[in-house]
């Protein structure tokens, strides 16, 4: 109910201070005992094996080393992403490099993947006292070489098997050169050959199966999206996460601020990822659960989703325009339908 002011007041500073600011002290309340759990009534699901006390998550991006899961967790969340994190730290673009768009309800980033790195991620993970499903999304770092993505991203589930309840392979931010190619069916075949060989080897090494999912861009034509969902099939992924930013302005192209380059995110978005989602599950059929993720910022957004074919939801641009109380509208829309 406080955050329409909140919000007045946060976006008076610039978008990654105010990211910082409300995250930190988010946190630093959670430590002090000033944070309320949010209790969210729902039937649990169950989804790539794992049991979802609610049916909305954290998207990527948000939290990309872990620090403030415990005081995410108490927003309500039944389920939290972090990352994407890359095997090394690395400092992401010049800054500026994220703006709201508060006409359009929408974001447009270019942060390039700054993170602290694999290592670091996995010590908050250690700290942290949240019990329930995380979502770890892993990257490459810049300065890997295309042909070596495979690397990266094998390193990635490597470390992070053990601390992860799903694991998300990135292949879709825009803001990283070339790692869209990784959608393409070579490169893509080749990528979840060795991943799918990776799990199976830490599977019987730790005695415990970590579903992989695969994120994938809005950018797409539907001969693409079909042609990804039968290299999904084709390798028994367990899930996949659609969708991420969007390099198209449709919807902003009237602003100025549509000239930043960058993915964007937020109500502009909201149609096209449906459609994605509408165009996997009918190639899908079921087989493969789909996250739904883009432009949600009502109940009603969410409930497209759904009605798309997405078994759970993820928000992110939403939270910065709605609030939390986003958490609690979704989860209960989809609960009670
Ligand atoms: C500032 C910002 C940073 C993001 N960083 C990541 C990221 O590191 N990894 C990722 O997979 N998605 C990232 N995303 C994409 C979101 O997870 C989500 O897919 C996208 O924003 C669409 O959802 P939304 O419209 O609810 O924001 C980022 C989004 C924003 C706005």
């Amino acid at each position: 109910m406080l955050y329409p002011l909140l919000r007045s007041l946060l976006f008076k500073l610039d978008p990654e201070s105010a990211h910082e600011i409300t995250f930190r002290t988010l946190r630093q309340a959670n430590k002090l005992g000033l944070l309320k759990n949010t209790v969210i009534s729902c039937k649990t699901r169950e989804v790539m094996g794992l049991r979802f006390p609610n049916p909305t998550g954290l998207a990527a991006g948000l939290d990309k080393n872990g620090e403030y899961i415990d005081a995410l967790a108490m927003l309500g969340f039944g389920f939290i992403e972090i990352g994407t994190v890359t095997p090394r730290p690395q400092t992401g673009n010049p800054k500026p490099r994220l703006f709201r768009v508060p006409e359009a309800n929408a974001i447009i980033n270019r942060l390039g993947f700054n993170n602290e790195g694999v290592d670091q991620l996995i010590e908050n993970v250690k700290n942290c006292d949240y019990r329930g499903i995380l979502g770890i999304n892993i990257g490459k770092n810049f300065d890997t070489p295309i042909e070596h993505a495979v690397d990266d991203y094998r390193i990635g589930l490597q470390k992070v098997y053990c601390y992860a309840s799903y694991v998300t392979v990135n292949i879709s931010s825009p803001n990283t050169q070339n790692l869209r190619q990784l959608q393409a069916a070579d490169a893509l075949n080749q990528l979840l050959e060795a991943l799918k060989s990776e799990q199976a080897r830490l599977a019987q090494t730790h005695g415990k199966y970590v579903p992989i999912a695969i994120k994938i861009a809005p950018d797409l034509e539907t001969a693409q999206i079909e042609a990804i969902a039968a290299i999904l099939l084709k390798h028994q992924i367990d899930g996949v996460i659609a969708t991420n930013t969007t390099i198209s302005r449709s919807g902003i192209e009237h602003l100025p601020i549509a000239q930043e380059s960058g993915g964007l995110s937020g109500a502009p978005l909201m149609q096209r990822a449906t459609a994605v989602i509408h165009q996997l599950h009918a190639s899908l059929q079921g087989a493969i659960p789909i996250i739904g993720v883009g432009g949600i910022q009502s109940a009603t957004d969410a409930l497209a989703k759904i009605d798309a074919g997405a078994s759970l939801i993820q928000l992110y641009s939403g939270l910065i325009y709605r609030g939390p109380d986003l958490i609690k509208e979704t989860a209960l829309a989809i609960c009670n339908k």
